[in-house]
């Protein structure tokens, strides 16, 4: 029996997002236990840059280590969330700010199976929240097996949705599916993302893996080459690197913190509302 765990990113109850869990639960192949969690309502708090979590514990008291403990615990993961403001749901992204956090659990997250999708009141409304979903699954080194963006505004329209059914299917069908997911063309060379911003004419940086490269016409289709960043913690090698470099630079810090404060000092104060 597969523990599936559900992670709504919508504030809204038998709302889309919950509904799409449920419908994609409801198709996997196997035999699957769901359980969800409701991350909008979740007392997450935000990180206070404090940097204890890599020698220590956090010092925020919050609801935060059980839903990490859940995620660890699950088979797999479906994750929903809305469109809000051209963005995924802000839910996603205050877990995610605590993801220093993630290197406690690297082996246990590292390729574990998830399936995300955003969901969008309007057409061409959904503009970046299907990035704000996939960095939700790869910051925490999961590997995606789906992904899809799906059109419904009204709590319940999904399931009147050919698109919404069709996607369920489909992101249902590939959770547990052995093998890596083809990436779609064109698309990252480092991480099959395919989310770029252009800078120049033939340049691309590339918005999940922070990887640059060219793009270029091949035929009737485009060719985009990309080369390893220059700081990455994407992959399971990378990830523990970076949390070596993270507690090296708390040495740093350690180390340079009286000449910092000294540079600072100057810019002490100031308005705040
Ligand atoms: C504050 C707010 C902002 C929204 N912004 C967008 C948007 O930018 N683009 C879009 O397509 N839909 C937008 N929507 C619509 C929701 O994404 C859509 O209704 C979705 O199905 C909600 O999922 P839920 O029922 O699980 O909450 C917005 C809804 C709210 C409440």
């Amino acid at each position: 029996m597969k523990r599936v765990l559900g992670i709504i990113g919508s504030p809204r109850k038998m709302g889309n997002c919950e509904l799409t869990v449920k419908e994609i639960a409801a198709r996997l192949p196997e035999a699957s236990e769901l359980s969800m969690v409701r991350l909008a309502d979740k007392d997450i708090r935000p990180c206070k840059a404090c940097y204890r979590c890599l020698m220590g514990d956090c010092p925020q008291v919050d609801d935060f280590g059980a839903v990490i403990s859940a995620i660890v615990s699950a088979d797999g993961v479906i994750v929903a969330a809305p469109v809000y403001l051209l963005g995924a749901h802000s839910s996603l992204q205050r877990f995610l700010d605590r993801g220093l956090q993630f290197w406690k659990h690297l082996d246990a997250l590292a390729g574990k199976p998830a399936v995300g999708v955003a969901l969008a009141g309007v057409r061409d409304g959904e503009g970046a929240s299907l990035l704000g979903v996939e960095n939700f699954m790869r910051g925490m080194g999961m590997e995606v097996k789906g992904r899809a963006v799906i059109h419904a505004a009204l709590p319940g329209e999904v399931l009147l949705s050919e698109e919404g059914m069709a996607a369920a299917a489909r992101l249902a069908g590939s959770l547990f599916a052995p093998g890596a997911r083809q990436a779609p063309s064109p698309s990252c060379t480092r991480c099959g993302g395919t989310y770029f911003e252009f800078r120049g004419r033939d340049r691309v940086y590339c918005l999940l893996c922070g990887a640059g490269g060219t793009v270029a016409g091949e035929g009737e289709g485009v060719r985009i080459e990309t080369v390893a960043p220059a700081h990455s913690w994407r992959g399971p090698d990378a990830r523990k690197a970076h949390g070596e470099w993270l507690i090296g630079m708390k040495e740093r810090y350690l180390r340079e913190r009286d000449r910092l404060k000294e540079v600072s000092r100057p810019y002490a104060g100031g308005n705040f509302i």
